[in-house]
């Protein structure tokens, strides 16, 4: 939920510290600080409620100033948003500094405890309790150095955390640890870097280090990096890994958001996730993730997909898809229902996790419950060697390569394009799927990074002019049916995450069993209306809710005429297979949901409230 930068070397820590800030802010964006090492070793902090911009106003002075430092971008979990809550901490002897992203649960036992031991909390956050937990331990044995007074505070406490603590009395010295929040060492030349992924030292350094789960580092010029484990301080051989990361896919290349441009990425993020897999001359899908256990899948009792928010909608369409062409059950859960309800789930059991960022809490924690039930897990991520990519038994990346724009879109594609090479793929080895179907549902999979381009083109601009009508819309409605309803509930979501908008998803024939009650002539229905799929349903729906004036925004097939004549406004999109039909019709509402954000004023790849990576239940 947070983003954390550390540097220890011999450029200027605060632009490294504050560059690096403005690549992690769309983890947290509400309040940002830093702390810097001077040449008299004495802390320099500043810190403020607000973005990296408002800190920048008020510690440009710090430019120049050191070759040491760390600094924190907030999204808030214990307490407000405020410049008392904003990280860094202190200790109460002002000598150690910590940034934290994640939540100590334990803070409140740990606080009461330091409380009778005479210290004083100026926030009401866990991290402060933390950073004088570490004080605490230092002065109970003035033996004991600061990295071991660390790793006995992070023994003590139970949650998440990916942290980085600095003592004024080790100058240069960082001390990182982490557990179930991400953290990355740029090794560089007489240089490290500390970040919670490794966008911000990129253009440094290509040599990166993921601490592992339960292991702390610590980093200095003089003795490098020295990795123990947490619990007892075993010295651990770290792997160095190469970045495959690079600077352009993290700038926005032109494009007035990251949003739009990640929408406009997608005919070339899902042929980066079709690449090397679909063979369409020969046949053939590869995915090496479920080569070794297609069996497993083959038998299982049931799969259950489990996700959140966008990938949980993923998850639905992989149930349509599966179902259809692998006949195996399906089961979809939202992960934070699923790991409080005691599930009957099995060794016979396949469970998929979906998640861009593999690090979402309750997606874990649904993830750790299956693994102990016996479950085999898949897991589909988008980062790579994230924390859900690591704890699963196999899984396939999506490759949509980093998605910054808080509102996910090209993950969402791609998850889409991960599941459909799945059921495709369960279903030809499960002999439900006869080759000449095979054959020509993955020629049609292979030509929808065209059929998105084409869609990119014809509706850009249209969605602009529909927008502007709609600017002030206080609802949405969003209808389909079969694969195009969790495309709805998408549509649905994107709008009121990044408008504000209240805008709701149904399967277009519920509406009468309810929704049909909200309709007037004030009331906009976006409706996906592809010729396959239900289309003569579609058409009654359309027909009820203009016999109670409701604006229809249509999304259905070149040349469609029924649906076209009744709506106010319509969108084209090319036909494809009604599986696939979700991928193309989503690209629209995308754009559609963007532009009318961006007509209200509304900061859409950083909206209110949200952050991009949810690491907290
Ligand atoms: C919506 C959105 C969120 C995420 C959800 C799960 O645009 O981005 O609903 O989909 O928080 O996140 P991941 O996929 O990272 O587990």
């Amino acid at each position: 939920m947070c983003g954390i930068v550390g540097y220890t070397g011999f450029q200027d820590a605060y632009d490294i510290v504050i560059n690096g800030l403005r690549r992690l802010e769309y983890r947290g964006y509400d309040s940002a600080g830093i702390v810097l090492e001077g040449g008299d070793n004495a802390f320099e902090v500043e810190k403020t409620k607000g973005k990296v911009d408002d800190l920048v106003n008020i510690s440009s002075k710090l430019k120049g100033f050191a070759k040491v430092g760390m600094g924190h971008t907030r999204w808030a979990t214990h307490g407000v948003p405020s410049d008392r809550n904003s990280h860094p901490h202190l200790s109460n002897n002002g000598k150690i500094a910590i940034v934290h992203n994640g939540i100590i649960e334990n803070y409140d036992t740990i606080k009461i405890m330091l409380t009778e031991k005479g210290f004083s909390f100026k926030s009401e956050t866990d991290t402060e309790v933390l950073v004088n937990l570490v004080q605490y331990f230092m002065d109970v044995n003035p033996e004991t150095d600061f990295p071991t007074a660390v790793r006995y505070a992070l023994n003590e406490v139970y949650g998440a955390y990916a942290i980085t603590v600095m003592h004024e009395d080790y100058p240069g010295v960082l001390v990182v640890g982490r557990l179930g929040s991400p953290l990355a060492i740029g090794i560089g030349d007489k240089e490290y870097f500390i970040a919670s992924d490794a966008s911000p030292f990129v253009e440094f350094t290509k040599e990166a280090i993921y601490l592992e789960e339960g292991h702390m580092a610590i980093l200095s010029l003089e003795n490098g990096v020295d990795i123990r484990t947490i619990n007892d301080n075993s010295k651990i051989v770290p792997e160095i890994q190469e970045l495959k990361l690079n600077l352009e896919q993290i700038e926005k290349g032109g494009y007035e958001h990251f949003m739009l441009k990640e929408i406009f990425e997608q005919p070339k993020s899902i042929q980066d996730t079709m690449r090397g897999r679909l063979l369409v001359e020969e046949g053939i899908i590869k995915m090496a993730g479920i080569w070794d256990h297609l069996e497993k899948f083959k038998n299982a009792n049931k799969i259950t997909i489990i996700a959140c928010g966008t990938s949980w909608h993923a998850g639905l369409i992989g149930e349509y898809l599966i179902e259809e062409f692998a006949r195996i059950p399906v089961e979809v859960e939202y992960a934070s229902e699923f790991r409080y309800r005691n599930p009957i789930i099995t060794d016979k059991d396949v469970v998929i996790a979906i998640s861009q960022s593999g690090e979402t809490a309750d997606t874990m924690a649904a993830l750790k419950l299956a693994k102990e039930k016996g479950a085999f897990i898949y897991g589909i991520c988008n980062v790579v060697d994230s924390s859900i990519a690591r704890i699963t038994d196999a899984g396939s990346y999506t490759h949509a390569g980093p998605e910054i724009g808080v509102a996910s879109t090209k993950a969402f594609t791609a998850q889409l394009t991960i599941l459909s090479l799945l059921a495709l793929k369960l279903g030809k080895h499960n002999g439900n799927l006869g080759n000449a179907e095979f054959m020509s549902l993955i020629a049609e999979l292979n030509a929808i990074p065209k059929k998105i381009e084409e869609v990119l083109e014809a509706t850009h601009e249209l969605t602009q002019n529909i927008a502007k009508d709609f600017i002030n819309a206080t609802n949405f409605l969003y209808l389909g049916r079969g694969y195009n309803y969790p495309a709805a509930l998408e549509g649905a979501l994107k709008l009121k995450e990044i408008s504000y908008i209240h805008a709701e998803g149904y399967p277009a024939a519920e509406m009468k069993h309810g929704p049909i009650a909200l309709i007037d002539e004030n009331m906009p229905i976006v409706i996906i209306a592809p010729k396959k799929g239900h289309y003569d349903k579609i058409v009654s729906n359309v027909q009820e809710i203009k016999a109670r004036k409701g604006k229809v925004i249509a999304v259905v097939n070149k040349g469609d005429t029924q649906v076209s004549a009744m709506a106010d406004y319509v969108i084209e999109i090319p036909e494809t297979s009604e599986c696939f039909s979700p991928i193309v019709a989503s690209v629209p509402l995308q754009l559609l949901a963007y532009y009318i954000a961006v007509y209200r004023g509304a900061n859409v790849d950083q909206p209110r409230n949200l952050a991009k990576s949810v690491t907290v239940e």
